[in-house]
């Protein structure tokens, strides 16, 4: 790889991870500038689950070009050039009409149903504003990512985030903000158990659209997501865990009740998933308490929201469940960080096609 071309045309490169949210976002009240119905409050994981994306800029590009994990994918149409419409935004910022080649890799399959999306977008925000030069503040940031999955505006920042839905037409007050950091309630664990590496069947913007347009039961969601969003925050504050995990559990029950409460129905657990909720609640009517919670997103992979003193049994209590190919044991991470250059996943040979195409 020739550094030296790259630096010269100044590419960027930053990592981010996922994050797991305790209160879920399921629904937008506007969705070209994505406006959540309800405030959101998750945990950004550690970097063992990642990604990382390079970002350049260039007047010589003929049009803006996305590889993900080696493939270079279709961004001109459907949900991609949505996602990417974030991209513009932060032109327009930097007033430059120069196209982007990002290039992105997860460090963990895309098909074991983790959260990409979040990560992915979260970096490329991320990268993009460093690579135009513009010095955004955390909050101007997020609302950035928000542009390109609502999700991804949490993994801003690190620790434990909440998303305000805000009351604004515009989206002005529909940002991230971190509640406490990685280091304040330090124990906090997300148990992973990798139960299924089918793809959706249905993505979240069209499931989350559909759920909007014809659940009855989503009439009241929002209201309970948001008196849940004030109660884990407050949990989290106390460090009150026996709290937290009831509102997680409940929170990720009304969402995948709404989701069943679609037509026709969106139903994303699978019998594996439904084990793994009888384990967790077996495990804490042993110990007498919470010691445990399950969550769900869009997806049968089970997160465990435990502390590390009890992450053993919590292992313990999946162990014996079949259909769980992977385990998972994920701390709480930090917002995205700027990588040196000779991490640069751009080569020159996907520069040199580059160029090619536009002589
Ligand atoms: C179930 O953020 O992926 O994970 O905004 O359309 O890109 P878009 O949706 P996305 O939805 C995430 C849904 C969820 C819940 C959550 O993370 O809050």
């Amino acid at each position: 790889m020739n550094k030296e071309r790259i630096r010269e045309e100044a590419s960027y490169t930053a990592r981010g991870q996922p994050n797991i949210a305790f209160v879920k976002y399921w629904g937008k009240r506007d969705e070209r500038l994505i406006l959540p119905y309800n405030s959101s409050v998750s945990m950004t994981l550690d970097p063992s689950i990642n990604t990382t994306t390079s970002v350049m800029f260039s007047e010589k590009f003929k049009e803006d070009t996305l590889y993900i994990n080696r493939d270079r994918q279709d961004i001109s149409g459907g949900e991609a050039k949505e996602r990417f419409a974030l991209i513009n935004t932060l032109r327009e910022l930097a007033h430059t009409d120069a196209k982007a080649l990002i290039v992105s890799e997860n460090n963990f399959p895309t098909a074991s149903g983790l959260a990409s999306s979040a990560s992915g977008i979260a970096t490329l925000a991320y990268a993009a504003a460093e690579a135009l030069g513009l010095e955004l503040s955390e909050k101007e940031l997020s609302i950035i990512a928000r542009q390109g999955s609502g999700s991804a505006c949490r993994s801003i920042l690190g620790g434990i985030v909440v998303w305000h839905r805000g009351e604004k037409p515009d989206g002005s007050d529909s940002f991230a903000e971190q509640v406490v950091n990685e280091g304040y309630w330090e124990e906090l664990r997300d148990v992973v158990a990798i139960v299924s590496t089918d793809k959706k069947r249905v993505s979240s913007r069209a499931g989350m659209k559909q759920t909007v347009a014809t659940s009855l039961l989503y009439r009241i969601r929002p209201q309970i997501a948001e008196e849940y969003a004030g109660v884990a925050i407050d949990a989290v504050k106390n460090k009150d865990f026996g709290r937290l995990a009831e509102t997680i559990m409940r929170d990720s029950s009304n969402m995948h009740a709404v989701m069943l409460d679609t037509y026709p129905p969106i139903v994303y657990l699978n019998d594996v998933s439904v084990r793994v909720m009888y384990a967790i609640y077996e495990l804490n009517k042993a110990e007498g308490r919470n010691v445990a919670a399950y969550t769900f997103d869009a997806g049968a992979n089970a997160h465990i929201i435990t502390l590390e003193k009890d992450a053993e049994r919590v292992e313990e209590a999946l162990d014996g469940i079949e259909g769980i190919s992977r385990i998972l044991k994920l701390h709480q991470g930090g917002g995205p960080v700027l990588l040196g250059s000779e991490k640069s996943l751009i080569s020159n040979e996907i520069l040199d096609s580059l160029y090619q195409a536009r002589s």
